[in-house]
């Protein structure tokens, strides 16, 4: 392993970094992959530069080392994401502990930070209550030890443009560095982070296509499997969108979930996009052969992708190439550009984020899509490194689960709506990855075609000898579960409103299911009331003619309430009908402490229906609005008031 940890040896990770030459350390404590990629930015540009030794280090990594030993002549950059309700990511949870035991073991006067310089830029979005408050509580405890910042708490806003907020906010911290630790500036010149090397292989046929084994490398730890899709239907009533109901069978494959948890699943790249990608930068004829990708630096950079591999497996797989295109991508391809045209451009609409905005990110423009528009020259000197640093692994997609895990302890099912969209004039902008290539899977198993070119171009396994209703193909996705906090109350007597619009409905579902199977056992449960929201009977109401025998032994104890916002005129969304039932919703809140469940979107349902159920409970409490608030923010302490929000 040559990444540093900071439980190396008896010289400890700053010990470590030290005699390495290293004199400027960058944490990241990251959830997708943007805090990290914004680390790997930070650390490039740090030494190329700036003339800093940089190691870039995971926080998962930072063990039981010490900040009180970081050397005089080091620079600590922090780049930390808040994740749901204000906590750290998790990588950074051990992290954030230590942090917080140094607060509590210090006096006020023991300043025992010191020592340490850091630049500090914090990951939120302030759809989210707690806006960056992992950053802003580390960035709390380290001035209260005494610690120096160079340059100000920097702020990214996820729901507004997240990379503007980067490139500000560094522009300025730089000169601040150069100052603080007398930098001088030098010429960039592009030194690539990888070492890409071509083997000449025989045994190339287990590498190619992805195909299973080799896939399964690139999932490391989390436990991933290849789940077989065992169900899959159509929930809409719709011509333009898609919804689909997906089960996935566990068996034997040793994975447990819990009602309320989410299924990760990893996506493939569209062949569509593939295709784009290798055909602008030219790599199409080199797309099997195998390669050996090694860090330059081994020490500074962790050895990111299973080697060996191929071209095409690193671009089906790995990368996400249908990312919106970033100005910093787009900046430091303009060297590489094939004629100095294009480079002139790139260039300028690089430094111009209203332009740029206008023509790439305003139209979801992938790098290749981009690159294509510009000049229809391929980009062939580019260097693949670049591309491997620059764009964003491809990360794994969450989903509610929508079965109760005592129901249907062997089967997982999801409820995704197929995310597309479309420009005014009906051409097709964007795609939804993962939910499209569902999709197609869906729509494959359907044909059951057994066509091995299908194999072959999708990442698919078909296993011939299972019984299943597709008959002998399986088509399986490789996913994981991840735990959540999400959980019914432990008393089935307890009531429970849950208000889900959309496919936030997906774990009331499973929450259904469960408690109806508790009534059936003849347990005593509680009023379960559900407030949907959809646009109209006829298009998208999900489930519609399963809620009534799914509830059949909760009797009279269920209750759904359903908000149509496009069968009228007037909009009628969730937050309106809680308002319209604000007696029976505050009298289940204060006199039999019902619990609350939000799942769906969090910029503006979680926050309407936030707002409205303080405005119920002041109003039946006969209190003030700031009380309800307040009595809704310890609500969600003690976790009588729960939320699944995206
Ligand atoms: P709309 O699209 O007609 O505006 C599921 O997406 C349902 O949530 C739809 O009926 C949608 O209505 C509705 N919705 C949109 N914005 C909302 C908001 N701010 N609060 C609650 N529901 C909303």
């Amino acid at each position: 392993d040559a990444s540093f940890t900071g439980n190396q040896g008896s010289h400890g990770l700053f010990g470590n970094l030290k005699m390495s030459g290293k004199n400027c350390a960058i944490f990241y404590g990251s959830q997708t992959g943007t805090a990290e990629g914004f680390a790997n930015a930070l650390s490039k540009e740090c030494s190329q530069r700036f003339g800093l030794k940089t190691a870039v280090v995971d926080l998962n990594d930072f063990g039981n080392a010490d900040l009180k030993d970081v050397p005089d002549d080091m620079v600590a950059i922090f780049v930390l994401a808040t994740y749901g309700e204000g906590e750290p990511t998790d990588n950074a949870v051990s992290f954030q502990q230590y942090v917080m035991s140094l607060t509590e073991d210090s006096v006020l006067h023991d300043k025992v930070l010191q020592s340490l310089k850091y630049v500090i830029f914090g990951l939120g979005n302030t759809a989210y209550e707690h806006y960056n408050a992992f950053a802003r509580r580390v960035d709390e405890a380290f001035q209260k030890l005494g610690a120096a910042r160079i340059g100000v708490l920097g702020e990214g806003n996820d729901g507004g443009s997240i990379e503007d907020d980067f490139l500000s906010w560094k522009e300025t911290m730089w000169r601040e560095l150069s100052q603080a630790l007398g930098l001088q500036e030098k010429e960039v010149v592009y030194q690539p982070l990888f070492d890409i090397k071509e083997l000449e292989s025989s045994s190339t046929e287990e590498l190619l296509h992805g195909k299973f084994s080799d896939r399964q490398n690139l999932f490391n730890g989390q436990g991933t499997h290849f789940l077989p899709i065992v169900h899959a239907r159509e929930l809409f009533h719709s011509q333009q969108r898609n919804c689909l109901h997906l089960e996935f069978d566990t068996s034997g494959s040793g994975i447990r979930y819990e009602t309320g948890d989410h299924l990760a699943i990893w996506p493939a790249n569209s062949v569509q996009e593939f295709n784009r990608f290798i055909s602008v930068f030219g790599l199409s004829n080199k797309l099997k052969n195998v390669i050996n990708i090694k860090a330059v630096d081994a020490v500074a950079t962790k050895a990111p992708f299973p080697c060996p591999t191929t071209y095409e497996t690193l671009i089906r797989f790995c990368v996400e190439i249908g990312a919106s295109v970033s100005r910093r991508l787009i900046l430091s391809l303009a060297p590489f550009a094939p004629d100095v045209e294009s480079k002139a451009i790139l260039i300028s609409l690089g430094n111009d984020p209203h332009t740029f905005h206008a023509r790439f990110t305003s139209k979801y423009y992938n790098i290749a899509q981009a690159l294509e528009s510009v000049t229809s020259l391929p980009w062939v000197d580019v260097p693949f490194s670049l591309l491997l640093e620059s764009i964003p692994r491809l990360q794994p997609r969450y989903y509610s689960i929508s079965s109760s895990a005592s129901v249907q302890p062997k089967q997982i099912a999801i409820t995704c709506v197929v995310e597309s969209v479309t420009a005014d004039n009906g051409i097709s902008l964007f795609k939804g990855l993962n939910t499209n290539y569902l999709r197609w899977m869906t729509r494959e198993m359907r044909r059951a075609g057994n066509d091995e070119s299908i194999l072959l171009e999708y990442p698919i396994s078909k296993t011939r000898d299972r019984a299943n209703g597709f008959g002998n193909s399986i088509v399986q996705v490789p996913a994981y579960v991840r735990h959540s906090n999400f959980r019914l109350p432990s008393k089935p007597e307890q009531p429970v409103v849950m208000i889900g619009p959309g496919t936030g409905v997906a774990p009331f579902r499973a929450f259904i299911q469960e408690r109806a199977a508790q009534a059936k056992a003849g347990l005593e449960v509680g009023r379960t009331i559900l407030f949907y929201g959809c646009r109209s009977w006829g298009e998208d109401f999900l489930y519609r003619d399963e809620w009534d025998e799914m509830t059949t032994d909760l009797g009279d104890r269920f209750t759904l309430i359903v908000a149509f916002s496009r069968a009228n005129e007037k909009k009628t969304y969730v937050q309106h009908k809680l308002f319209e039932n604000a007696s029976i919703v505050g009298e289940l809140i204060l006199k039999h402490k019902a619990n609350i469940y939000v799942c769906g979107d969090a910029n503006n349902m979680a926050r309407e229906v936030n707002a409205v159920i303080s405005q119920i409970i002041a109003e039946k409490k006969g209190v003030s609005l700031e009380e309800g608030k307040y009595a809704v923010k310890a609500m969600k302490t003690r976790g009588a008031y729960q939320e699944d929000i995206w």
